[in-house]
């Protein structure tokens, strides 16, 4: 079940048809049931978003949706509407930080052309204390992605991070390179569906290897954010880092926005650094399907949503 409903919303997710469906019938606007997971469709938006956020005590991260740009023109689009979204940050006096996808900023045209463009984003984040972090796609991005953050980490820039999947078999080892160049990590379970080559297939399993990279970005991370729901591996990952002696300040948990708002806010009543991830604009139906594959139970909640709106 895990991994079929995850392949089913994955597959829906690629469809260019009903990306477009979406988008013209701008399903994110208003009380609709996207909006549950989505901050709205305009910068506007994701920033009173953040700034409800914020007053509850939550740390947040904005991301402009979009993926799989395939121009020079798009990729160049999109790099310019995060240097306007940083403005807009700024300007609003809500925290500095940024999450972004290569795909979005033309890792499919060619390298040169995405880090590029990363380095357009990143030198006005360094010089106005923005903190940028890569999202992790699916396999075929992986080597690349790690790959293009470390040529800009040569490059000095340490305002930035990378996400790492406990389901893909090589993340091991990845977590040790990113460790040993002292790099932020986010640590998450992993959204695509990955073949049995690269990726465990059983949730057990992928909970295992979230635990143990997790603790090995405990013992020896940079600032590592644990981003997951589950409240077994929160309690688990609390009750390590204290035996360890890490300071809840060294370390954050992660969550998506609109997702266990009961368990970000007790987090925080405790102590904890909590950052939401409020993805905003109208390219969120593949974002949103991916929500929707991992939790089967979402449908009937967009099932009911659907036949009331009507
Ligand atoms: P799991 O799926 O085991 O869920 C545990 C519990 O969380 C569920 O029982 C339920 O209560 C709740 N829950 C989880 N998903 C839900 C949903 N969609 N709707 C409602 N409740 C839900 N992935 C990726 O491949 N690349 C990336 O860059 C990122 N970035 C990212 C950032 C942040 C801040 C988070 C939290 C997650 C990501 N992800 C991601 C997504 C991640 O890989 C994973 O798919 C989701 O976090 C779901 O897995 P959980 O760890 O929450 O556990």
């Amino acid at each position: 079940m895990y991994a079929g409903s995850k392949a089913f919303f994955y597959a829906l997710s690629r469809s260019t048809l009903l990306q477009r469906f979406a988008s013209r019938y701008g399903l994110a606007t208003g009380d609709s049931f996207v909006s549950r997971f989505i901050a709205g469709e305009t910068v506007e938006t994701a920033i009173d978003a953040s700034r409800r956020l914020q007053s509850r005590g939550l740390l947040v991260t904005l991301d402009h949706l979009g993926e799989r740009v395939r121009t020079t023109e798009g990729a160049t689009a999109a790099t310019t509407e995060y240097v306007r979204l940083m403005d807009a940050v700024a300007e609003a006096g809500i925290e500095r930080n940024i999450s972004l996808k290569l795909t979005q900023i033309g890792v499919d045209v060619d390298r040169a052309t995405c880090v590029d463009n990363l380095r357009r984003i990143l030198e006005p984040a360094a010089r106005r204390e923005f903190f940028v972090r890569i999202d992790m796609e699916n396999s075929p991005y992986t080597e690349q992605t790690l790959e293009i953050f470390e040529t800009l980490w040569e490059h000095q820039y340490r305002n930035v991070g990378v996400a790492l999947q406990a389901y893909l078999h090589r993340s091991e080892a990845d977590v040790r390179r990113m460790n040993e160049l002292g790099a932020r990590v986010r640590l998450i379970k992993g959204a695509y569906k990955e073949p049995p080559s690269h990726a465990l297939q059983q949730k057990e399993d992928v909970d295992a290897a979230f635990m143990r990279l997790a603790r090995m970005l405990i013992e020896q991370g940079t600032y590592p954010a644990i981003a997951t729901h589950d409240e077994g591996i929160i309690e688990d990952i609390r009750a390590y880092a204290a035996r360890r002696g890490l300071a809840k300040d060294r370390f954050e948990f992660q969550m998506l926005f609109g997702i266990r708002r009961d368990l970000q806010a007790s987090l925080v009543a405790a102590g904890h650094r909590v950052r939401v991830y409020v993805p905003f604009g109208r390219e969120w139906f593949p974002y949103f399907m991916r929500r929707l594959g991992e939790r089967p139970a979402n449908v009937g909640f967009v099932l009911k949503a659907l036949v009331r709106e009507r």
